[in-house]
């Protein structure tokens, strides 16, 4: 039986980038693949199928041809199109559709920390970057290792203007974000003979940072962290010949602590002293909504500091790039090994990032998600501080609510069966602590969806009795 031309009910829009006949021919494939067209059944022919849906008859030709070339169709000379026997095991188009709105996947919520939300404007923005770059001429030549002269001293600008960190092009490095930061200080910290490689690190802490010195065969030293972030006092369980040292003390990552002024003076000094680095991971100073950051520690110690930048909380983590300062021979170290093995950022992301910071829009967009941050920033501490202490507030894009261990544990296991995936301290603790707490991220979730999940939470606190 030969199919009616309207029974394939194809679309074709002009407007969409695949070729019309691909359009066609994903039309086809789809009918079949769903079994609406039944094996053996007879395609219209082209001339029909061409007036049907409008288009010329090379177009529906074509779209037969490649079918039949991929063994959807089989030709018959002098007979017509008819659909094969195709079994239905693979059916790669059904596993990409994105989850229907009402399926349980979509409808889970995470709070996971550290994920950003991109404003409308930041997203003009980042086209129109991209077509400024798209205007230039592909970079023929290697670039420098350090990364594009422009953006270095556009980042020199930034740091100085918004983290009063003075610096100049010639001692930041372009990164591909804070963990590849880390790897480089790490590699040009060991090529020293005879280091002993031992990383001091928050306890809880940014887990991919003490995975990384692991991956490169450093021994991780848990210090405590509390109320200030790191206990610096606590350094001296260290073994004493540590060679660096890795914080967050802007917003100690994940418990929230904004390490204060003696603390980071106390901090630079041990450096001075022990001959240690430290790495600063800045990794979220952009949002702040009550008070401005406080001097980074690179400031007071610039000599013995890397200071770690990253877009991972702005533009967003998949983007990859980010920057570090660094004294003078570690900056040499790291651009002699990136040029022996060709490890340099892409350039086009790098002028796409010079061109955001160039025109103002990075400030601007900034700006924008800071509004939202802040909000959520201040809904959070509204509805969770009558059950515990919260820490983190007035940063970032998470808070932490300090809870016992088991507590966490029991709220975050309640929210998960109602669709709401809320991480624990306990994810970011490598050693025991007494801490335990609820972390809460509210970077990437739409308004509806961050209320329902703050009333889960609410609702789970309460069932606990939590108060
Ligand atoms: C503490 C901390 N530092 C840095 C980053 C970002 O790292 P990267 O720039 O490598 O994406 C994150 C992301 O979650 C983080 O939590």
């Amino acid at each position: 039986m030969t199919l009616p031309p309207n029974s394939l009910s194809i679309t074709v829009d002009r407007a969409d980038r695949r070729t019309l006949p691909v359009q066609v021919a994903d039309g086809i494939r789809t009918a079949i693949d769903r079994g609406e067209l039944a094996p053996g059944a007879r395609l219209p022919s082209t001339r029909a199928l061409s007036v049907e849906v409008g288009l010329a008859r090379a177009v529906v030709e074509k779209a037969y041809e490649q079918l039949v070339a991929e063994g959807w169709l089989d030709a018959r000379r002098g007979s017509g199109n008819y659909v094969r026997d195709v079994p239905h095991a693979v059916r790669s188009h059904r596993r990409l559709r994105p989850a229907r709105e009402d399926s349980p996947v979509a409808q889970r919520i995470s709070l996971r920390p550290g994920i950003p939300w991109t404003p409308p404007r930041a997203s003009e923005a980042w086209k129109r970057a991209w077509r400024d770059v798209g205007a230039s001429p592909p970079p023929g030549d290697y670039p420098d290792p350090a990364g594009l002269l422009d953006l270095r001293t556009r980042i020199a600008d930034l740091l100085g203007r918004a983290r009063g960190l003075h610096t100049t092009a010639d001692s930041i490095v372009v990164t591909t974000g804070s963990i590849h930061g880390l790897d480089l200080a790490l590699g040009a910290l060991s090529a020293h003979l005879g280091v002993e490689k031992v990383l001091a690190l928050e306890n809880p802490g940014y887990r991919s940072a003490a995975a990384l010195a692991e991956h490169r065969g450093w021994t991780v030293h848990d210090v405590p962290v509390d109320r200030g972030g790191l206990e610096v006092g606590e350094l001296k369980t260290a073994p004493p010949r540590t060679p660096a040292v890795y914080v967050t003390p802007s917003h100690q990552y994940p418990t929230g602590g904004l390490m204060p002024i003696a603390r980071r003076r106390a901090l630079a000094d041990w450096a001075r002293n022990t001959g240690s680095t430290i790495i600063e991971d800045d990794y979220d100073s952009e949002f702040r909504y009550g008070i401005a950051p406080l001097p980074t520690v690179t400031e007071l110690v610039p000599d013995n500091a890397v200071y770690l930048g990253t877009v991972s909380k702005t533009l967003g983590a998949g983007v990859r790039l980010g920057w570090m300062v660094a004294p003078p021979s570690m900056v040499e170290r790291i651009t002699e090994t990136r040029r022996a093995i060709g490890d340099h950022p892409s350039i086009p992301i790098q002028y796409a990032m010079s061109s955001l910071l160039r025109d103002g829009e990075w400030d601007r967009s900034v700006r924008a998600a800071r509004r939202i941050y802040r909000a959520r920033d201040r809904i959070v501490a509204a509805a969770l501080s009558r059950f515990g202490e919260l820490r983190g507030v007035g940063a970032g894009l998470h808070t932490v609510l300090m809870l016992d261990t088991d507590v966490a544990r029991d709220v975050a296991a309640d929210c998960a069966t109602n669709g709401v995936d809320v991480p624990t301290l306990e994810h970011s603790t490598r050693s025991p602590t007494t801490q335990g707490g609820v972390v809460v991220g509210y970077g990437s979730v739409s308004d509806d969806r961050f209320q329902r999940a703050l009333g889960v939470l609410v609702d789970a606190l309460e069932r606990k009795g939590v108060s």
